[in-house]
């Protein structure tokens, strides 16, 4: 086949894109070349931990969000790929909730057995995309940083797949630009050693703030407290964390919130959320939305409406991950190989519609676990990703919920069985609050768990 496909980043989603072309080539299809331009230096996106924060060695944004001791913070067993089994990658059973590093092997392996590294272009920036009327093609412009050299090539079609928790979103808050402490964006966080001994305020009430509280109870902050601008998390949260109103003003080192509260605190982390950035797309081909479950302008939240040409992968927010990425690449390679053909563009964005019509009816997280598993199903019964028991995933899916509510800091205690291979994970070696050392070796218990030890946190004892 004579066309091109440019595929931007190579996270998760992008290399859900290659390794799609790369089953359907072993199955004897007659596929285009494929050429993936990642501005890093190696594969993962966000699960290659990076310490830099602000701009990388050349001067462009830090892509990275991710920071040390991250641990996945749902179960592996929800974001397991169809196609290749976390027992086959490790050869044994694993716990169910694997320190980022563990995560970012797992994603390696299945790449790297298929054989696409080949085709990435690292340390090459998307500069520029544009789309010709006139040729049915589109000029992508990237800067080598390895040669300093920019340069342009024609391809028939492009996948967007940059991801879009690198961005910050940054609100402001009367009196903070005085504040008398440190004041940072989640993207920004790296090492909760930093705030041992410390009052943490946290602004914002989802993953991020949830989790990088708990990181820094963990590694031993004085007392932590979480801003919340709707409504309070919920969960039962240890005695040195309060769950505060929106924070209004602050006034040297006080933060005054809605119900007329104040403390004193020694940082701010903004943990706000990200802002979906393409500067590399002209108007016509951006996708604009916010962080939710159904963008409009996508048909099948993967095909782009203005230019069917144009494909968005991961776009979405977030309980399926991996597997949701695979299904979606596997759908936009259908209908770049001709497989699928697309409905006229008012039957797309009617299909759409009907989906965001849906979502706006969604009133908690299990809505809306069930909604994002009936959108994988509908992606995966066009393709021939290998299909699984996503109702089986959606209860996993539960239980993880009810084993938060019943122990924020516990419920990565629990193991949850493989809907591939049937097995059910066995139980971590340390519980998760006194498990220090977020390394592949310690998980996988290389290391003894004594060696391991790294520091005192909140822990009544250290293992
Ligand atoms: C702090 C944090 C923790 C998370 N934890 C979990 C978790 O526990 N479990 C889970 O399932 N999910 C988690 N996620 C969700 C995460 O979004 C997905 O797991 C996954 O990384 C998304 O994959 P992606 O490929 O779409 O995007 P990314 O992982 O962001 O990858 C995008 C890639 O595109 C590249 N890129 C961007 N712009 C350009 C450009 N202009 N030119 C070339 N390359 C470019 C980037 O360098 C990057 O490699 C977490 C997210 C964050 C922010
Ligand atoms: N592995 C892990 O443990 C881990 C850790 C961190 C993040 N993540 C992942 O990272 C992704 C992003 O999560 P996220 O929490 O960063 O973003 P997010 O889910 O988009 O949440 C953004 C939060 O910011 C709040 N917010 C936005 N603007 C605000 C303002 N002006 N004032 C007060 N609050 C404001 C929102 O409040 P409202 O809800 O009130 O609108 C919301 O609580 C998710 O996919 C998550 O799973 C995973």
């Amino acid at each position: 086949m004579d066309k091109r496909v440019a595929v931007i980043g190579a996270g998760p989603s992008g290399l859900a894109q290659l390794r799609a072309f790369q089953s359907a080539a072993k199955k004897g299809a007659d596929i285009p070349e494929i050429v993936c331009f990642e501005k890093q230096s190696d594969w993962g996106g966000l699960w290659n931990y990076t310490w830099r924060t602000g701009t990388d060695e050349h001067g462009d944004p830090v892509h990275g969000s991710m920071y040390r001791y991250l641990w996945s913070n749902g179960p592996k067993e929800c974001l397991e790929f169809a196609d290749y089994s976390f027992e086959e990658h490790f050869g044994r059973p694993i716990a169910s909730y694997p320190p980022r590093a563990v995560l970012w092997d797992y994603i390696k392996g299945r790449v790297e057995k298929a054989d696409v590294r080949k085709w990435v272009r690292f340390n090459t920036a998307v500069r520029m995309v544009t789309y010709s009327e006139a040729t049915g093609r589109f000029t992508v412009t990237v800067h080598d940083r390895t040669k300093d050299v920019v340069y342009a090539e024609e391809f028939d079609h492009v996948v967007v797949a940059s991801g879009h928790f690198s961005t910050p979103n940054v609100p402001h808050f009367e009196g903070i630009e005085k504040f008398g402490g440190r004041v940072m964006h989640s993207h920004d966080f790296r090492d909760a050693l930093e705030f041992k001994d410390k009052d943490v305020l946290l602004i914002g009430r989802s993953y991020s703030a949830e989790d990088i509280g708990s990181q820094c109870y963990k590694y031993g902050a004085r007392f932590i407290a979480n801003s919340y601008r709707t409504k309070p998390m919920g969960f039962k949260w240890p005695e040195n964390w309060e769950e505060k109103p929106l924070l209004m003003r602050v006034e040297g080192k006080t933060c005054h919130f809605k119900d007329g509260s104040s403390r004193d605190f020694d940082a701010i982390i903004m943990c706000t959320g990200y802002l979906h950035y393409f500067p590399f797309l002209t108007e016509d081909l951006r996708l604009k939305t916010d962080n939710r479950l159904w963008p409009l302008g996508l048909y099948e939240g993967v095909v782009s409406e203005k230019n069917p040409k144009l494909f968005y992968l991961g776009m979405q927010d977030q309980f399926y991950t991996f597997n949701m990425f695979d299904a979606q690449a596997w759908f936009a390679r259908d209908v770049m190989l001709g497989r699928i053909a697309l409905p006229s563009q008012v039957e797309m964005a009617a299909h759409s519609q009907a989906w965001r019509e849906r979502e706006e009816g969604l009133e908690n997280a299990e809505q809306m676990i069930w909604f994002q598993g009936d959108y994988v199903k509908e992606l995966i019964d066009r393709t021939d990703y290998p299909s699984f028991d996503i109702d089986k995933v959606n209860e996993t899916f539960m239980e993880w919920e009810h084993h938060k509510m019943e122990d924020i800091m516990g419920f990565r205690n629990h193991g949850y069985r493989s809907v591939l291979t049937g097995t059910m994970a066995p139980k971590h070696h340390t519980p998760w609050l006194k498990a220090l050392d977020d390394s592949m070796e310690a998980y996988l218990q290389l290391l003894r768990p004594a060696e391991a030890k790294l520091v005192h946190g909140n822990q009544k004892e250290v293992c």
